[in-house]
């Protein structure tokens, strides 16, 4: 009886209550994490060309933001950082006058239960634009360690809830976990970006963050977009590393593995929907294409039905608005 005419699956897609009613993945506004962009100045808010509706703020106007952010619902956000002066070791991202540093301080004179997410990479802040140190124009990873130690503790110290390393070295958890045990803070959990691809879609993104790499790419150290099985050895690094959370990144073309993570184990799943998704997206519907609402509805309905617990998305106070 398993079969055609008993059984008909357009009963339960008859009404849009009853196909409320069987529906199996809800978005809430729980789901979301918003990035945000700093850059140095007063007064300074900046359309990126790139990324049409998501802006860079001064610090001053970003503390202003976050709290409007607040107010339509969203409850993390993460940032990023365009330091006044980088340098080849990317002093600014430690440094405890540092962008990020002054920027979470003014959030949190403000804003005391908001999740502050600083995201933990060297590329923003070193003059040739990669995630590390240079040892004969190649990352030294062993090298780099050390810093990233280093700027978890200052993001920490100055109020971040959850740091995020996003720059691919070996060994970053394990050292990012041990340097924050060593000053007192056990119980700041690691976001990591276990899983990231050397991907395209990070163009509009490396505009907004002024991080493209002045010479090569970060195809020493990201993954190869063909590979699978490699992914789930990341992902178990970083777990056994001590990560709290595994991300992948980015989301869109990779529902295959973010699905393979989220079954494989047993840490929340994050999935970042990067800059190039957003944009083509926006592009799209500013075209008048597609229609932006149901799209960007359907896309991170997608990326939470494959299995990711958070969702890293430029979408995010858009789709608040839409689901409530
Ligand atoms: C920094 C970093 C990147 C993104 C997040 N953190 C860029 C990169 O690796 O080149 C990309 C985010 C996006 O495209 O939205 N390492």
């Amino acid at each position: 009886m398993s079969e055609f005419p008993f059984i008909r699956m357009r009963r339960l897609r008859r009404k849009k209550l009853l196909r409320d009613l069987v529906r199996e993945t809800i978005l809430t506004p729980d789901d979301f994490i918003y990035p945000m962009f700093v850059i140095p100045g007063k007064g300074k808010k900046e359309e990126i060309p790139s990324m049409p509706g998501q802006f860079r703020y001064s610090i001053d106007l970003l503390a202003e933001e976050v709290q409007k952010v607040k107010e339509e619902g969203i409850k993390a956000i993460i940032l990023f950082g365009v330091p006044e002066k980088k340098d080849e070791i990317g002093t600014d991202a430690w440094h405890e006058e540092g962008i990020i540093q002054r920027a979470l301080r003014e959030i949190r004179k403000y804003e005391k239960e908001m999740i502050l997410i600083a995201d933990l990479c060297m590329c923003e802040y070193t003059s040739h634009g990669h995630c590390g140190i240079l040892k004969d124009k190649e990352v030294d990873n062993d090298a780099t360690l050390e810093y990233l130690g280093k700027i978890a503790v200052s993001q920490v110290k100055a109020g971040a809830d959850i740091v995020a390393p996003s720059g691919m070295m070996d060994g970053m958890v394990k050292a990012i976990r041990t340097a924050l045990d060593k000053e007192g803070f056990a119980d700041v959990p690691i976001l990591s970006y276990a899983v990231k691809y050397a991907s395209s879609f990070y163009g509009p993104f490396r505009d907004a963050a002024e991080s493209a790499p002045q010479f090569g790419d970060r195809k020493g150290y990201q993954m190869d977009p063909a590979n699978s099985r490699e992914a789930v050895l990341e992902a178990e690094l970083d777990f056994e590393e001590g990560a709290d959370i595994l991300m992948v990144k980015p989301a869109l073309p990779y529902l295959d593995i973010v699905k393979t993570i989220r079954e494989r184990f047993s840490r929340p799943v994050a999935a970042y929907n990067v800059s190039g998704e957003y944009s083509m997206v926006k592009a799209a519907s500013m075209k008048g294409w597609i229609n932006e609402r149901d799209v960007v509805l359907e896309v991170l309905t997608s990326i939470k039905r494959a299995g990711a617990d958070l969702i890293l998305t430029y979408h995010a106070r858009d789709a608040v608005k839409w689901i409530k």
